[in-house]
């Protein structure tokens, strides 16, 4: 077991390149399972979460080689259809390997994903799609088995809600379907994109993607391809934050701005400055930060519920009073506890939380609640006066690239210890 030792009150200030995007290698790598022969992917972050993608690869028939940020994955040997269940539990997000693994073999067999940190995490829009699109799906002591003897049809879809997950296991089980697919009220966040440019780049014909309409024309095959992972839009968010909150200046190298476009202006309300450039962001946070106005989390392009609790973090010690209304997560203000146990005044019920910004935040032991809530406490930390102690960060160890070694390179103090 492992925490971090942070000792709060210095600016961070220098550049720093952002890792490339969690939420956008894992359906890549779910989507080599389609792909005959070899796949390279760049720009792969060493996360825990990456590397349970590659376990269910290998479990799956692949084999799969990490190198210095690039992966390679060979499917030649893909022909199995089962993902464990600690696998699966490891995690949530694996479910985005059924749309491909079912494309591959025509059948899948795994367990449900169940609840997570966030609170329950159904998947009713999945499997509805994948029924529609000529599986059987059936359900017994938690497991699910599907197949489609007759192999996987195109359909015409309608999401209730632009569902990011459901949205990309369709994308992976119509590109190798017979005929077109369409996903009407499909998600739009950039991660939709990042699939479909490298589905496409694999020989796939995915139009639409990062608009409410995706559409998919079937074809027999897929091949390899090397494809770069985009960069990390949450990263980004979390090291603006860790600049507001310091007070510090960072220019973020590789940071695209339209990935961004709804976090940049609730730092500027908050007295920030921000500079877009072509290849980086700028942040300077040098005033008192002031409260902002009410920040709803919706989908793309909306304010990202992943940078909720972060920007929670940045707000605690702004001027006046900030109100955040949580609209994606049923149960995503858990980490609100661990900041007031750091002298934040946060009121949260139901959908909504006011923050009341204090002058200061004391360090103080916290525990990671869920990924981002366990980058928001860092980032707390990094503001607050004194010694925190963080732990369960092998929360944090599943989104972010060693986050002590980020923040300490930009002058923060922070190491990492066994308990
Ligand atoms: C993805 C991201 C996660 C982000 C979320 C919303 C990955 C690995 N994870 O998660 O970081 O917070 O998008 O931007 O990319 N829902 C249903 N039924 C379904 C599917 C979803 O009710 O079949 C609900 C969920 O419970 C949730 C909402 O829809 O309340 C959004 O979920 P979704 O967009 O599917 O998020 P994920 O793909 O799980």
């Amino acid at each position: 077991m492992q925490r971090l030792i942070i000792q709060g009150g210095n600016k961070l200030s220098g550049e720093v390149c952002v890792q490339g995007a969690k939420n956008s290698a894992l359906p890549l790598l779910a989507g080599c399972v389609l792909a005959d022969g070899e796949t390279k992917l760049h720009n792969c972050p060493a996360l825990s979460d990456v590397f349970a993608a590659c376990r269910i690869l290998s479990c799956i028939g692949c084999k799969c080689e990490y190198d210095k940020g690039s992966i390679t994955v060979n499917s030649a040997g893909a022909d199995k259809s089962f993902v464990p269940d600690e696998l699966m539990r490891e995690m949530r997000s694996s479910i985005v390997f059924l749309g491909a693994v079912l494309g591959r073999t025509g059948e899948c067999r795994l367990s449900f994903p169940g609840g997570c940190e966030l609170g329950p995490r159904p998947i009713d829009m999945h499997i509805s799609a994948l029924r529609q699109m000529g599986v059987k799906i059936s359900e017994e002591y938690g497991v699910l088995d599907c197949s489609c003897a007759k192999g996987l049809k195109g359909a015409k879809i309608n999401l209730s809600f632009p569902s990011v997950g459901a949205t990309e296991n369709i994308m992976l089980a119509a590109v190798l379907a017979e005929g077109d697919t369409v996903i009407y009220n499909a998600a739009r966040e950039p991660e939709i994109s990042d699939l479909a440019g490298f589905l496409n780049a694999c020989g796939a014909k995915v139009s639409g993607a990062g608009t409410g309409t995706v559409f998919i024309s079937g074809v027999d095959k897929l091949h390899g391809c090397e494809y770069s992972v985009m960069p990390d839009r949450i990263v980004t968010a979390t090291l603006m934050g860790a600049a507001a909150a310091t007070g510090g200046e960072l220019s973020l190298l590789g940071a695209r701005v339209g990935d961004v476009r709804a976090v940049i202006p609730v730092f500027e309300q908050a007295g920030c400055q921000v500079y877009p450039y072509e290849d980086r962001i700028f942040i300077s946070a040098k005033k008192t930060l002031r409260a902002v106005k009410t920040i709803r989390t919706m989908p793309y392009p909306g304010f990202p519920t992943d940078a909720q609790a972060i920007v929670m973090a940045v707000l605690t010690k702004a001027r006046g009073t900030s109100v955040i209304v949580e609209n994606i997560f049923e149960n995503r203000y858990r980490h609100v506890d661990e900041l007031v146990r750091m002298g934040a005044d946060i009121k949260a019920e139901g959908k909504v939380a006011v923050i009341e910004g204090v002058k200061n935040l004391y360090g103080a032991s916290v525990r990671a609640t869920d990924l981002r809530g366990g980058a928001a406490l860092a980032v707390a930390a990094l503001s607050a006066e004194g010694e925190t102690s963080l732990t369960n960060i092998r929360l944090i160890d599943r989104g972010y690239e060693n986050i002590e070694d980020t923040f300490s390179r930009l002058g923060g103090k922070i190491k990492r210890v066994n308990y």
